[in-house]
Parts: structure tokens; sequence; C-alpha cells
């Protein structure tokens, strides 16, 4: 985990912590074992929030904010912060809807989950109309853009949804961004890091929920930006169930086997078409799941009321259409209530992550040298610089790339380095590189990026 993300957790921890107290006060005074009668508040009395799906549009009917008011504390945009909504023009800005919404949020002390800077679905014309480099070099533009508008605002952003195939394939999904090149998912992740540093940067994906080709695919994915130092902090699932893709049996397994790679698990856009008893005991059971795994930071319900919901004649939400609490709405309720009355003992990822294997035998010399490729993404007035680093014949020990920058050009940011103005050496798990095998940095700067690198060993 990066360590700069803690301060930012801890403080909006505390602040959780501080509204809930104050929020429940009363409650424990008199001594009332009830837990609270919001889901925010009782979700908070487990430490995570209960968000949902707004529509800026839909902000001024009083029905639907007051439940919004009421009930949940955390929002996430429903359409007002994908890119078609927010770069219409190529390099114009239109951020209004989404900065209500996020205003909206900053008013009842909610936290915003930004959706979504990558995704092939909801793009402008002109991003459709693109391909190669330049539209990689548009998509970093776009959550360069994005990301610092709304930085230190946002708690979770899902930097790219929907990236991988249905069915068995474990494949990526097919679209212009992914022929721009397999890296660029990791070229979102590192470019919406260096712009919110301070936000959670999750992958978002359906049909992910319990364990099957495309969620091995995910995984395997994050296991593999854990282990290379792309910077990944959650993982979305949106869970849309309904008769033909119901809630699975191994939910909360599946859950639980992400949260042990070292990252958090959100559900993103819940929803559950049907009614009555079966629709509330699935609710409940969604609920539980999320519960029972320590690192599922909260549940987000894809709308309010059935009629806003975006497949509205399965009834999948926990409001009718007037604005009622349903079947599913009590049972969600009690089922986070559940979890703060019934002791359960939290179940603890146990599996530590193994070791590295390590060897008896002292390393291997060092000494043969190294080279230093990049891969630039450059758009009007900045870059994203990729660096790759190979060791040469013999096992390195450490290294140092210099790169020269025209003048005018400035670096801003850097990852998996130490930078010293232009220079960038290994940190302490990227120095040991075997003869042959190669690890990357990045870094992003202002103006125009480097095109030549030399690499140093040691
Ligand atoms: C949906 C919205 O709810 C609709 O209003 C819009 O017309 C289409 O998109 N997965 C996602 C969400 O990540 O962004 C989608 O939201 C639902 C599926």
């Amino acid at each position: 985990m990066d360590p700069h993300r803690s301060p930012r957790r801890r403080r909006v921890l505390a602040a959780a912590a501080t509204g809930l107290a104050a929020a429940a006060g009363a409650v424990f005074a008199v001594g009332t074992a009830d837990a609270a009668s919001t889901l925010g508040a009782s979700a908070a009395a487990t430490g995570r929030y209960f968000g949902t799906a707004v529509a800026a549009y839909k902000l001024s009917d009083a029905t639907y904010s007051g439940i919004l008011d009421r009930e949940f504390t955390s929002v996430t945009p429903e359409n007002e912060m994908k890119w078609d909504a927010t770069e219409p023009t190529q390099g114009t800005f239109s951020f209004g809807s989404a900065d209500q919404i996020v205003a909206q949020a900053k008013a009842i002390g909610a936290k915003v989950r930004g959706h979504a800077l990558a995704w092939h679905s909801q793009q402008p014309g002109w991003a459709q109309n693109l391909s190669g480099t330049a539209l990689r070099n548009a998509m970093v533009n776009h959550v360069t853009q994005v990301a610092t508008h709304y930085k230190g605002q946002i708690d979770s952003w899902d930097v790219v949804n929907e990236a991988f195939a249905d069915g068995g394939s474990g494949a990526r999904r097919d679209s212009n961004l992914q022929r721009t090149g397999n890296d660029w998912i990791e070229v979102a992740f590192r470019t919406a890091r260096a712009a919110d540093p301070g936000a959670k940067l999750c992958y978002n994906d359906y049909n992910t929920d319990g364990q099957n080709a495309k969620s091995n695919a995910v995984y395997a994915m994050v296991q593999d930006f854990k282990a290379r130092g792309v910077p990944i902090d959650c993982v979305g699932f949106q869970s849309h169930f309904n008769s033909a893709s119901p809630l699975p049996s191994d939910y909360q397994a599946n859950l639980q086997r992400f949260a042990n790679l070292g990252v958090d698990v959100q559900i993103t856009e819940l929803d559950i078409e049907g009614s009555g008893t079966a629709q509330a005991n699935s609710y409940a059971a969604a609920v539980r799941a999320c519960l029972a795994v320590t690192r599922c930071n909260g549940i987000t319900v894809w709308g309010i009321r059935d009629s806003d919901s975006w497949r509205a004649s399965g009834t999948p939400l926990l409001f009718d259409s007037s604005g009622n609490k349903k079947p599913a709405y009590t049972a969600a309720l009690d089922a986070l209530n559940g979890g703060t009355t019934t002791p359960t003992t939290p179940t603890t990822p146990t599996t530590p992550t193994s070791p590295p294997p390590t060897s008896s035998s002292p390393p291997p010399p060092t000494g043969s040298g190294c080279t230093a490729t990049i891969s630039l993404n450059q758009w009007n007035g900045g870059f994203v610089a990729t660096v790759r680093v190979t060791a040469g014949s013999a096992r390195i020990g450490g290294w140092t790339v210099g790169v020269t920058l025209p003048s005018g050009s400035a670096v801003s940011n850097s990852w998996n380095a130490q930078a010293s103005g232009t220079s960038f050496s290994n940190v302490a798990y990227n120095g040991s590189v075997n003869a042959g095998a190669s690890t990357e940095f990045g870094f992003q700067g202002t103006g125009t990026g480097p095109t030549a690198a030399s690499c140093t060993a040691r």
C-alpha cells in the first residue's frame, strides 16, 4: 500500500467516526441496543459507507433528494463524470452537472465515488473516432484533466470500467482503447495516481461478482499490478443481479480472494431485479457478504427509487417509485444492523502472502550494464513516460536512468523510482534485476517528454 495514502484515509475515518458519534450519541446515551435507523448510519457503525448513484437533474426533486440526504453517505454520479459528459469536445471540459453532485455530497457529508475515467462506452463521438497514439494521448489527457479537477474530493475513482470480455475466454474486451495496446489500463491508473494521489484507484466490472473466467482474469491483472507496482487500491463489483444472473453463492468468497491480494473491494452498482421477500433476501445476502469481508469498504446501489433505475421495469431498488421503503430496504437495513449487534469474528485473510523463495546461495554477480527504453504518452502541454529498465547479460543490483528533457519541460511526479531532477534511481524493491529481465518506472511532466534515456547499473 502506498504510504502516502494513509493520512488521508485516517482523516476520512476520523471524520466519519465523529459524525457518527454525534448522530448516534442520543441512542447510545439511553442505552438502546438498536443500531442506527438509516442505511448510511448503520453502515457507518460498521466503518463502511452506503451509497447511491445520483443523477444531477433529479436533485431538484424533493422526494429524491430527501431520501438521498437522509439515507446515503456516498454518491456516484450516474452519468455526469463519464467521458461524453466531461469532455464533449476534445480539450473542452464540462464539469457543471458533476460539480453539482459533488457539491450536494459535500453538503450532506457524503463521499464521492468517481465514475468512470476510461471506458469503452459513453465516449464522446470524437473519441470513438480516434485510434492508436491519438486515442492513447487523448485518454491520458482526459484522465489527467478530470482527476485533477476533482483532486482531493474523490474517495475512490473507477479508473477503468469493464475492460474484460464476458464468457470463458478471460480475454480483454475488444475496444478502441484496448487496440491502443494492452498497457492502456496501467497507463490510466498511473496517470490517475499522478493527478490525484489521495484518491483510491479502482478497477470496476460486472459479471465478476462470483468466481468465473472473467473474474479470474481480473484477479490475475490485479495480482500482476501489485507485483509490478502499478498503482491500484480497489476493485469494484457492479453487482447487477436478476434471475438470469443471480447473486452468486460464492460472492463473499470472491470478494475475499480479491481483498487477500491487498486491495479494497467495493460493491459499486448494486441492483437486484424482483420484488417482495425474494428480493429482500438477496439484498440482505449482498450486505452480509460485504460486512463479512474486512476490506469491503461500502455498498452503492444504482439509484434510489425503482423509477430512477436504468432498468426500472425490473423494480430493482430499495424504494418504490413513490419513495416508500420496500421490503428490500428493511432487509438491507437489518443486515447492516446485524453487522453491528451480532459479534462476529471478522474473517481474516489468513494466508499471508508468502515471501519470495529465498535462496541460500549468494546472488549472482552483477555488472554488465542495463538499457532503458521510453514509451511516451504525449499530449498538448504534458506527457507520461513509462521507462523500461532491462538488465544486460548479468544481474544488476541497482540502476540510475538519466533522461534529457527539452528546455521548458519539467518532471512533476514519478512512481517506482527515486527522482532527482531528470535522474531516476531504483527504490528498495526494484533495484535487483536479473540478467535479461526488466522492471518499469514512470513519470509525468509538463511540456514535451523525453525520447531517449541512458541507464547506468550498479
Ligand atoms: C448506466 C446509467 O445508469 C444509465 O443512465 C446510462 O444510460 C447507461 O449507463 N455499468 C456502469 C454504469 O458502469 O455506468 C452504467 O450506468 C450501468 C452499467
